[in-house]
């Protein structure tokens, strides 16, 4: 009932994207039980090597036959990352921040759909001009790096205008009557993060996925504090206590705020121990041991439809059945 043409297009049965989460927070398990629910799942291989890349990608292959697709983050991109995803025929890759135009024809070669999350009309309009097949239009509303500084429910609608490619909406969706707003707003498909994130698969601490669960959408601040790592993108993310004494102290530019270099942590990335510093832009992945009050805890404004950690299964499952009651609701 809410098959769209994109879902034809990518042999999905349910028009939801679960969005690639970063360094492997969106993993193979997450990413295999979206798909396999009938969604596209998509792995979080932003700023991850080559090889861990493609080492995630045939893991996920093991847990579904079915498509999903890689999360690339240009600005984090890795030797050879792109080229792991081709040579793996992955169904779909998927970037984000940056220019799509040099990575259109290689994959498109490799027989690959190419789409990028966009956050304006004029990268909007320049990506569907070099080529890529469809759009995923973020809004502020999004958690994570956030490229759009307008809302989901204006931008989808004027891209539209302007473009032929399918658009898949992204920002503040977590319930079924969010993705038929977003069909209705012309958009093919929904991207979903926050959702995600409280997700059993999602490979963060327990602690990140209960914050969300308690949160509400004036607890998340769209910002650029947590900028080491991934400088100039601001995200939206849960205020902390950094956030307020940042804050406090003026909002000082980066180099001179309170307390910076200092470790307030440390995390297991791509096999090796890293520290965690003020103003890191890592989150909380498995493995996380340091203070949450510090730690960059990326969510959207849909946490205040957020109530439960639940499996990805079910959250699809759920998200669809909704969604088709909302439809038949404006039909009657
Ligand atoms: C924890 C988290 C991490 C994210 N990491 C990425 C990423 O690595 N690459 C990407 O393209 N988008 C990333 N995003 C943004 C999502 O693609 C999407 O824009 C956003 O989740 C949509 O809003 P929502 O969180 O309300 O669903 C992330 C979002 C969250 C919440």
């Amino acid at each position: 009932m809410l098959k769209t043409r994109l879902c034809h297009e990518l042999g999905i049965d349910h028009p939801i994207f679960s969005a690639g989460m970063g360094v492997g927070m969106s993993g193979a398990a997450l990413t295999a039980a979206v798909s396999n629910a009938g969604a596209f799942g998509v792995l979080g291989a932003g700023g991850l090597p080559a090889e861990v890349t493609r080492d995630l990608v045939r893991e996920t292959r093991r847990l579904t036959a079915k498509p999903f697709g890689v999360n690339i983050l240009l600005p984090l991109l890795h030797e050879g990352q792109i080229e792991a995803c081709l040579a793996e025929k992955v169904a779909a890759i998927v970037l984000f921040w940056g220019d799509p135009t040099p990575y259109v024809g290689p994959v498109h070669r490799a027989g690959i759909k190419l789409y990028i999350q966009v956050g304006s009309i004029d990268e909007a309009e320049a990506a569907a001009a070099a080529g890529v097949d469809g759009l995923i239009v973020q809004g502020n509303e999004a958690g994570g790096h956030v490229k759009s500084t307008t809302a989901l429910s204006s931008i989808v609608p004027a891209v539209l205008e302007r473009v032929t490619v399918p658009i898949i909406a992204s920002g503040g969706i977590a319930t079924g009557r969010g993705i038929v707003a977003a069909l209705s707003l012309g958009a093919q498909a929904v991207s979903i993060g926050t959702r995600f994130v409280a997700s059993t698969e999602c490979e963060v601490e327990e602690e990140y996925k209960r914050r969300i669960v308690a949160a509400r959408a004036e607890d998340t601040v769209y910002t650029t504090i947590f900028d080491v790592g991934w400088p100039d993108a601001p995200h939206r993310v849960l205020k902390n206590e950094a956030f307020a004494e940042w804050s406090a102290a003026g909002a000082p530019r980066t180099g001179e705020r309170p307390g910076e270099g200092v470790e307030i942590g440390a995390l297991p990335l791509a096999g090796q121990h890293v520290p965690v510093v003020n103003y890191s832009a890592f989150p909380p992945v498995v493995g996380f041991k340091g203070d949450y009050e510090r730690a960059a805890l990326y969510c959207g404004e849909s946490c205040n439809l957020v109530h439960d950690i639940k499996p990805a299964a079910e959250i699809v499952r759920d998200l669809v059945a909704e969604a088709e009651r909302g439809l038949k609701a404006l039909a009657a």
